[in-house]
């Protein structure tokens, strides 16, 4: 099998963390002797690496498998795996719906690719979905990108938010030594990447399951003490990190944001509602006068940070008045970027199943009335940065204009100007804004440049 060059498509639903979990799973079929193929109707082995935060991420996944089983008659050694967290949700059902597949493997399960199908070549159907204590890993992911990277630093989520799958597909909290942290992070200093960006669903959570106090109490790892830990390794220029939780975001956090060079202005708080009985019902565990004293607080320290986050329209029971709460916060605090979301009732989550559901109407008119609230806001948020100097970190030519590359600046806006990607690919350059769009920029490179 090795010599024959088979291939392997990799498709990817859903978050940051599913994303670097492809690219883990890549590394790992690579390194068994797979070649890439962009195309999955011309690979040996397909992969879905699977989301199901709202129904239609997982209708989607259905969709793409029904037409790949189909294939699997006529080309019976198509190997078919189902990844990620319709995986772990699922389970043995899915193989009852498409029993084409080879292979059902839960999020935990990602560096344990090699040998799941050593037993599928060997002839088993595979399903691996129990809970397992997360492996550090040996095998270089390949990356999307050559220039920024993820790098998780806790796994899970001890979180109970009643809409939400998380916990359930995820797991229990598992954070990564903070050396095998760094350690992760030097080597992509060495491999050239500039920048990285810390993944966690509930990144402030971090540590708290490892061992260590300190002599008032607090866990003696923490997010913040990570920075710190990490924000010398040369070569590596910027750091990010997400999602935070207004519930454990510390003042100790801004500081040392405000203090590290490398750590970027920018912060992804997801608020989820602006109002308090909403909050309640979900178990946030934060009133939304907190949430404004967090933003309060970084704009204070650092008055151009730019902030983004992400907000539930429709929660059970969610009342027009409770909406406008939620519409008067996003309007108070004019957020650079706000994902939104129709709530939408996943199996096994407790509002799921709660009596007061809010019927689709309803829902999709709040989320047009939000969505165009936010398109507003960023509007106005992104003038601030017409006729300003902006430092971007450059990733890329411009896909719809080759004269142009784009990369981001550290506020986290994609920035597209004239330039040579072979010249400018992973160089911090200054730019000069002269266009601003809500959620993009378009500029000038400043002469002088000493890239
Ligand atoms: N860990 C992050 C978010 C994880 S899920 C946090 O705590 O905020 C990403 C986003 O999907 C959430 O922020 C939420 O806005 C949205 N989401 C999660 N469950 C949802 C559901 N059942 N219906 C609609 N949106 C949902
Ligand atoms: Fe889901 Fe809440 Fe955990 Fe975020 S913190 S992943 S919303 S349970
Ligand atoms: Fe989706 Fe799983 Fe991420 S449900 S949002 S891929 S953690």
């Amino acid at each position: 099998m090795t010599n024959s060059q088979r291939r392997y498509h990799i498709t990817t639903f859903g978050c940051q963390m599913n994303k670097a979990d492809s690219e883990r799973m890549a590394g790992i079929l690579e390194e068994m002797g797979f070649a890439r193929s962009e195309d999955p109707n011309e690979a040996d082995l397909i992969l879905y690496n699977t989301c199901t935060i709202r129904d239609n991420a997982e209708q989607k996944v259905y969709s793409y498998l029904g037409r790949q089983a189909k294939r699997k008659h006529e080309q019976p050694d198509l190997t078919l795996i189902v990844a990620g967290c319709v995986a772990q949700q699922e389970g043995e059902q899915l193989l009852r719906r498409v029993p084409e597949l080879d292979l059902v493997m839960g999020p935990q399960h990602v560096n344990r690719l090699h040998d799941l199908l050593e037993e599928v070549f060997a002839g088993s159907q595979v399903v691996a979905t129990e809970p397992v204590h997360i492996m550090e890993d040996i095998t270089k992911p390949r990356r999307e990108s050559a220039v920024t990277a993820w790098v998780n630093v806790i796994y899970g989520c001890n979180e109970r938010c009643t809409y939400c799958v998380v916990p359930s597909v995820r797991g229990v909290e598992q954070s990564r030594t903070p050396e095998a942290i760094r350690a992760e992070i030097e080597e992509l200093a060495r491999q050239g990447y500039k920048e990285v960006t810390l993944l966690g669903q509930n990144i402030d959570a971090y540590g708290r399951d490892l061992p260590g106090v300190t002599e008032t109490g607090r866990h003696q790892h923490t997010l913040t003490d990570l920075l710190y830990y990490v924000h010398d390794v040369p070569g590596i220029e910027r750091i990010r990190f997400a999602t935070s939780h207004p519930r454990y975001f510390t003042e100790r956090l801004i500081k040392a944001c405000q203090e590290l060079p490398k750590v970027c202005e920018h912060f992804h708080i997801p608020f989820q509602s602006g109002d308090n009985e909403i909050l309640k019902a979900m178990k946030r565990g934060y009133t939304h006068q907190r949430y404004r004293q967090i933003i309060e607080k970084i704009r204070e320290c650092m008055p151009d940070a730019s902030i983004s986050a992400d907000a539930i329209v429709g929660f059970p029971g969610e009342t027009e008045e409770q909406f406008e709460n939620t519409l008067q916060l996003v309007e108070d605090l004019g957020f650079d970027q706000l994902n939104t979301a129709a709530y939408s009732p996943r199996p096994g989550t407790p509002a799921a199943i709660w009596e007061n559901q809010i019927s689709e109407e309803v829902k999709s008119d709040r989320l047009q009335r939000l969505n165009h609230l936010v398109a507003t806001k960023a509007a106005e948020r992104t003038r601030r940065y017409l006729g300003r100097i902006e430092e971007v970190l450059v990733e890329d030519q411009n896909p719809k204009d080759s004269t142009q590359v784009m990369g981001r600046t550290r506020g986290n806006r994609l920035t597209f100007f004239t330039g040579n990607i072979q010249q400018l690919k992973g160089k911090l350059v200054k730019v000069k804004i002269t266009e601003a769009r809500a959620f993009s920029l378009s500029g000038e490179i400043v002469s002088g440049n000493s890239n």
